[in-house]
C-alpha cells in the first residue's frame, strides 16, 4: 500500500493553482515529479498549493475550477494516486499551524530579502499583502511537516528552500532534533526562458511568452513560429550570443530525448524556419496524449475530487502526528 514503506526518502512538491501550466512549469517541475514518482525511489507527496495562491488577486468563483484544472494537469501528466499522495494544501490545516510556529523563529529581515517577494510586490502594487511576505514560511511548513528530504522545484524556488533549511536547523538547535533539512532537486532546465524575450523567465505572469502545455496544436505552431530568434541563421547552442535559439534547443532536446549536439547536426545548414517547424511538430506530438487525457479528466470533476480527498486523508494522517511532536517539543501539550 501507498505510504507504508517508511524507509524510502520522502519527496514533496506543490504548484499554485493560479493559471494554466506552461512549458517552464513542466520542464522545471511537473515532468520531473512524474519521473521521480515512477523511479520508485521515493515516497511521494504532491499537492495543489491553494493557500499560497490566495496571495495573488483571485476570483472566488474561479478558484475551485483552477484547483481541479491543476489536479487534471497532474494526473494527465502521469502522477498516479496509487503511487503518490496527491492532495489539497488547505485540507491539511496542520501546515498553517506549523507556519505560525515557524513564523515565530523567522527573522523579519530574511523575508524582506526574498526575490519573489520583491518581484511580486513590485508587480502587484495594489495588493502587497502580508501573505505575500510570509509565503516562504508556509512553504517551509509544507516541507518540514512531512520530514521531506527531497523537494523538486524550478530555480526560482531555491531561495525559499534555503529558508526551509535554515528554519529546520534553527528549530532543531533551539528545541531538539525535530526536522529534516531538505535538498532541492533541479532538472536540466531549471529556468526556461520566455518565447518573446529570452532574457526573462517563462512565467504565468507574462502569458505572451508562454507555451501552455494544454495549448491546441495550431496555437503551438503559431507561438513557435513567432518566437524571438537571434541574429545569424545557424542552429547552434550558445547561451551568450544566441540565447533565444539556445532556449528553443533546450526545449527540443528535453521533449525529443535527443542531445543538443544531435539536434545541431540535424539542422546544420538548414536555418531557423525549418528548425522551428520541426520543434513545433515535436511539441505537438509530445503533448498529444496529455491533451487527450486532460480533456477527458476535466469532464470528471467527481473523479478529481475523489483523488484529492484520498490524498488529503493520507497527508492529514502524517501531519497530525508530526504537529503533535512539534507542539510537544515547544511545550504546548499540557
Ligand atoms: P510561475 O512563475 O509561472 O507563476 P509557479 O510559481 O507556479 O510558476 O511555479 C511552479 C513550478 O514551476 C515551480 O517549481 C517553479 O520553480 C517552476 N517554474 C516556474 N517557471 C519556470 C521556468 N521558467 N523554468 C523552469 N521552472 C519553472
Ligand atoms: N512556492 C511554490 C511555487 O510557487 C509552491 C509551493 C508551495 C511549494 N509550497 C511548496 C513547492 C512546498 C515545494 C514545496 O511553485
Amino acid at each position: 500500500m501507498l505510504l507504508t514503506n517508511m524507509k524510502k526518502p520522502i519527496l514533496i512538491s506543490g504548484i499554485q493553482p493560479t493559471g494554466r501550466l506552461h512549458l517552464g512549469n513542466y520542464l522545471g517541475a511537473l515532468k520531473n515529479f512524474v519521473e521521480l514518482q515512477n523511479s520508485g525511489k521515493y515516497q511521494c507527496y504532491f499537492f495543489v498549493a491553494d493557500y499560497h495562491s490566495l496571495t495573488e488577486d483571485f476570483d472566488p468563483n474561479q478558484k475551485s475550477e483552477q484547483i481541479l484544472n491543476l489536479t487534471a494537469d497532474y494526473l494527465a501528466a502521469g502522477l498516479d494516486p496509487k503511487k503518490s499522495a496527491i492532495f489539497l494544501q488547505s485540507r491539511v490545516p496542520q501546515s498553517t499551524e506549523l507556519a505560525w510556529i515557524l513564523g515565530a523563529i523567522t527573522p523579519f529581515g530574511e523575508l524582506g530579502r526574498m526575490t519573489q517577494f520583491k518581484d511580486k510586490s513590485g508587480a502587484q502594487k495594489e495588493n502587497v499583502n502580508v501573505g505575500l511576505f510570509t509565503y516562504p514560511v508556509l512553504m517551509a511548513a509544507d516541507i518540514l511537516l512531512y520530514d521531506a528530504g527531497v523537494v523538486p522545484v524550478g530555480e526560482d524556488q531555491l531561495q525559499h528552500l534555503e529558508l526551509a533549511r535554515t528554519l529546520a536547523r534553527k528549530f532543531n538547535s533551539k528545541f531538539g532534533q525535530t526536522f529534516v533539512e531538505s535538498k532541492a532537486l533541479l532538472t536540466a532546465t531549471p529556468r526556461l526562458m520566455s518565447l518573446d524575450d529570452p532574457t526573462k523567465k517563462m512565467s504565468k505572469s507574462s502569458p505572451a511568452g508562454c507555451l501552455f502545455i494544454d495549448d491546441e496544436p495550431a496555437e503551438i505552431e503559431k507561438k513557435i513560429k513567432a518566437a524571438v530568434t537571434d541574429s545569424g541563421s545557424e542552429v547552434k547552442y550558445d547561451e551568450q550570443n544566441k540565447p533565444a535559439i539556445s532556449n528553443l534547443l533546450m526545449i527540443y532536446g528535453e521533449l525529443s530525448g535527443k542531445s543538443v549536439g544531435e539536434i545541431e547536426k540535424k539542422f546544420s545548414g538548414k536555418g531557423y524556419a525549418e528548425f522551428k517547424k520541426s520543434l513545433a511538430k515535436t511539441v505537438v506530438e509530445y503533448f498529444a496524449d496529455f491533451r487527450k487525457q486532460k480533456t477527458s479528466l476535466i469532464k470528471k470533476p467527481a473523479t478529481l475530487k475523489k483523488v484529492l480527498r484520498l490524498g488529503s486523508g493520507q497527508a492529514h494522517a502524517i501531519a497530525k502526528k508530526k504537529i503533535h511532536e512539534i507542539k510537544n517539543k515547544i511545550g504546548l501539550l499540557i
